[in-house]
């Protein structure tokens, strides 16, 4: 989609596309009478446009003296898992910043919980509740507020560069240095022209300097080690360090795939001193984690990513937890043609959210969580759009070039 972004005063005339945008987004539309009153008013506002299909997602602003107040936030459903009303909210408290204001609040549902999430992850907090304040359902509202006056926008545009989508190839043992080369050329080649996804590919170690080279440090296109050892250098026969990946041209690593924790029996305890290590090298990490069919019938799915959650991330820092992304893959479905369904997806992924804060505090709503096990390039994108999905490990349909570009484009 050849889509510009940039802020300008929305008018009146905007009326008929913000109201068509609102139908798609809201059960309570505002009028196109609604639409036309606020926008002839509204002091100032942001919107993101298609070129050819008009308006596709705004956020709308109220600016006092030193306060701006978010009115509203719609993305078209089409645009919405694209990481877009993240991008519009941080445009828009980076320009708040800028003009000097020296406050952001807004109000918001309390059953909005994704619409909290996002507003929680650029630090807002809840100022205030209003009992009963909606009309329609005799909701709550919750008064959301941040100051503006230490706001690091750098720091803010890290993180969302962290968001994008993470589209990882697991190649486990598989292919030769020539057969990963030419597997890497076409990837390069044909990967999606949209920067909002980055794509990783995890070759065997003998093949990480070809994929290297074949990526040639393009933005958004990354290589990894499929594994590692926590110490520098010694007597460790058949195991590789974070600085050997690092010189072959790696700058992820994955820890504790299944196949690692249950063809080779790694410890969770193992694979923690893992991701600690690797982190501390300056390599970004992939924690896998995941429960077996066993397990889950047992009803111990919480249990086990909780246990594999702490352990696997007991060292690491809230530096380090920058490069931290975790894969969720229940075992039962990786190679196995089972895909979890959306609802088992939706829980599990919420489920890790959750525990991710529980051990990492609030930087954890920043993690990718990707999802793993059977996918496939007629699934990727239902799984896409799922909340808490921020990206997919795949491995079977990672190892051509065009099944995984098909994941990688996937809407
Ligand atoms: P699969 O493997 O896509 O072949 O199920 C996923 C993985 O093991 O990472």
């Amino acid at each position: 989609m050849n889509s510009s972004w940039h802020f300008r005063r929305l008018d009146a005339s905007d009326a008929p596309a913000l109201h068509a945008l609102e139908k798609a987004c809201f059960t309570l539309p505002w009028s196109e009478e609604q639409c036309r009153a606020a926008f002839g008013q509204t002091p100032f506002a942001a919107f993101g446009l298609d070129s050819d299909r008009g308006v596709l997602a705004y956020i709308s602003v109220y600016i006092t003296a030193d306060e701006m107040e978010v009115l509203n936030l719609a993305v078209s459903p089409e645009l919405r898992r694209r990481g877009i009303g993240h991008r519009l909210l941080a445009l828009a408290l980076r320009t708040a910043a800028k003009m000097g204001m020296q406050k952001a609040v807004l109000e918001v549902r309390v059953g909005n919980t994704p619409a909290r999430s996002l507003y929680e992850r650029h630090g807002f907090a809840v100022a205030g509740r209003r009992p009963r304040y909606y009309a329609d359902t005799g909701e709550d509202a919750l008064i959301y507020a941040r100051s503006l006056t230490n706001y690091d926008a750098a720091a803010e545009e890290r993180k969302e560069l962290h968001m994008k989508t993470l589209i990882a190839a697991n190649w486990k043992m598989h292919k030769t240095r020539a057969e990963a080369r030419q597997t890497a050329t076409a990837i390069a080649a044909g990967r999606p022209a949209s920067n909002e996804r980055t794509l990783i590919v995890f070759p065997p170690f003998t093949a990480i300097a070809e994929v290297a080279a074949a990526f040639a440090a393009q933005e958004g296109l990354a290589v990894g080690g499929q594994d590692v050892y926590p110490a520098e250098k010694g007597a460790f026969t058949g195991e590789i360090s974070p600085a050997m990946l690092a010189d072959a041209g790696a700058s992820w690593v994955l820890t504790g795939h299944s196949e690692r924790r249950h063809v080779l029996g790694e410890s969770d305890e193992l694979v923690g001193r893992k991701t600690a290590f690797a982190l501390g090298a300056g390599l970004h990490a992939m924690l896998c984690i995941g429960e077996t069919l066993e397990e889950r019938e047992a009803g111990q799915l919480e249990e086990v990513l909780r246990r594999q959650l702490r352990t696997g991330l007991a060292e690491v820092s809230a530096e380090a937890a920058a490069r931290v992304a975790v894969a969720y893959e229940p075992v039962w479905a990786i190679g196995t043609g089972k895909v979890a369904g959306s609802a088992e997806v939706l829980e599990a992924h919420a489920l890790a959210r959750r525990l991710l804060v529980e051990v990492l505090g609030s930087v954890a709503h920043d993690i990718p969580l990707l999802y793993g096990g059977s996918v496939k390039p007629d699934n990727a994108a239902s799984l896409l759009a799922l909340d808490n999905v921020n990206g997919l490990l795949i491995g079977g349909a990672s190892l051509e070039a065009e099944s995984f570009l098909r994941i990688a484009g996937a809407r």
